[in-house]
């Protein structure tokens, strides 16, 4: 298995590409299932959870082709994908795919409005808590799907097709949101979501539908009010940029000091990231390309933040910040509402001499004022990217074990940061 090796404490300088989110990949890669005709999605990040959703979605029977990169283009535009679902040929999604990968559960609403049958294995995916997935059921049923649930598969069919209806979930889930907005855009009639996440990627997938012929209205809101179609038409999308990778590489930065910009990142969808952030003392700025960091010398200022739904401080920054909030200049509380066993990064952290203490949901965090390289594990993707930042800032070597967590979701992260004067490089196993 590779391992990352990092020698702690240059500055970081440069500019560093944001590439496209994962979090709007995954699913807009599967709204190519609802229509025969191609829907072609721009700026794909080249992570293993979008192979490994395109080898699902092969399985299904989509076809799909990739451009090459042309040389010379800009670096942040990812891959281009031409995604054709001319005919399903199977409706089912196997427990060896499904459990690597939550998001390929998305699968389901698809399958169910355009085949009126589906058989998906529950999820997997990063073990940060217990996860369950009876919201996406609960908004399903609600459209007319009869569904059971035997032998660690969920048995969904609508015989008559989806109807549209009043979705209202009880608790905020981005991918329950995204199960029902797919099966609405090809139920009977309207559908409206209440208590819907407003995730920027939820609404970056809604801006795909409504290329694609769907009427939609509350795009942004947490009511989304869908007009279904019995046909969906193709279209052509970019994917927006990634919000976690820009607000970890400014994390990067705050950590080790230097001056960065971030090209193709957008603030609007990080506004209380990038609060918490400055109040560390970082300096954020909008420059034409992106976003500029910079942090001098100084002490960073401990900050305190609880993860909550968008527009919120988003739990996929959390290990990353408490990594931050290690070495600042007193003591920081990070609670987190979102994933009650998203904390497996403390034990990692207090091996680089972090000190931190857990109760329940709560983190107390008193910084110190060194950090020293140490052998971790790497437990779950944004986890183990809070281990290359506390890596970056520490004393001395960190060697990063399980690095495949981060090939998951994080593009050419050691090129992108030793680009920037970082000393890190993968070791191969083979
Ligand atoms: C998505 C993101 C993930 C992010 C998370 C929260 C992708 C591919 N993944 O995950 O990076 O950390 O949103 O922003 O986009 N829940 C239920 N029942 C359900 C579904 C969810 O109780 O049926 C709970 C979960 O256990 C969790 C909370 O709702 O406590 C939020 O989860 P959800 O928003 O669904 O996360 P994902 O869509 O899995």
């Amino acid at each position: 298995m590779d391992r990352i090796k990092i020698i702690g404490g240059e500055r970081l300088q440069g500019a560093i590409p944001i590439s496209g989110a994962k979090n709007a990949a995954l699913p807009l890669m599967i709204a190519s299932m609802l229509t025969a005709d191609r829907l072609t999605l721009k700026n794909v990040p080249n992570l293993a959870d979008v192979n490994l959703l395109a080898r699902i979605l092969r399985n299904h029977g989509v076809d799909l082709a990739v451009d090459g990169k042309r040389s010379g283009g800009v670096a942040h535009l990812g891959e281009t994908f031409h995604l054709t679902a001319r005919d399903i040929v199977d409706t089912t999604a196997p427990y060896e795919m499904v459990s690597r990968m939550r998001a390929s559960f998305w699968v389901l609403g698809p399958l169910i409005a355009r085949m009126r049958v589906a058989k998906v294995s529950l999820p997997g995916g990063c073990a940060i808590g217990t996860r369950p997935v009876d919201l996406h059921l609960q908004g399903l049923k609600a459209l007319g799907a009869e569904i059971d649930i035997d032998g660690g598969y969920v048995l969904a069919k609508a015989p008559n097709g989806l109807r549209g209806a009043r979705v209202t979930f009880p608790k905020v889930s981005v991918g329950a949101t995204h199960n029902v907005l797919l099966a609405a855009a090809l139920a009977k009639g309207e559908t409206l979501i209440e208590n819907a996440a407003r995730e920027p990627e939820v609404g970056d997938v809604a801006e795909c539908l409504v290329k694609m012929g769907v009427k939609i209205e509350g795009i942004g809101t947490s009511t989304l009010r869908i007009q279904g179609r019995d046909r969906i038409d193709g279209a052509i999308h970019t994917v927006l940029p990634d919000r976690i990778e820009t607000g970890t590489f400014i994390m990067a930065v705050a950590a080790t000091g230097g001056d960065v910009t971030l090209q193709g990142a957008r603030a609007t969808d990080l506004t209380t990231a990038l609060q918490a952030i400055r109040h560390t003392g970082v300096e954020i700025t909008e420059v034409p390309d992106g976003l500029r960091i910079v942090r001098n010398g100084a002490g960073l200022e401990p900050t305190t933040v609880e993860t909550q739904p968008f527009p919120g401080f988003p739990t996929d920054l959390q290990a990353q910040f408490m990594a931050l909030m290690a070495r600042a200049t007193g003591t920081s509380v990070i609670r987190e509402t979102i994933f009650e066993n998203r904390f497996m990064h403390v034990q990692e952290l207090a091996r680089l001499g972090a000190d931190i203490q857990l109760h329940g949901d709560t983190a107390t965090i008193k910084g110190v004022k060194v950090l020293k390289g140490a052998p971790v594990m790497a437990t779950d993707l944004r986890a183990s990217v809070s281990l290359v930042i506390a890596g970056l800032a520490a004393e001395g070597e960190t060697t990063i074990n399980r690095v495949y967590h981060l090939d998951r979701g994080f593009e050419r992260l050691e090129e992108k940061l030793s680009r920037c004067g970082a000393r890190i490089e993968r070791i191969s196993a083979g």
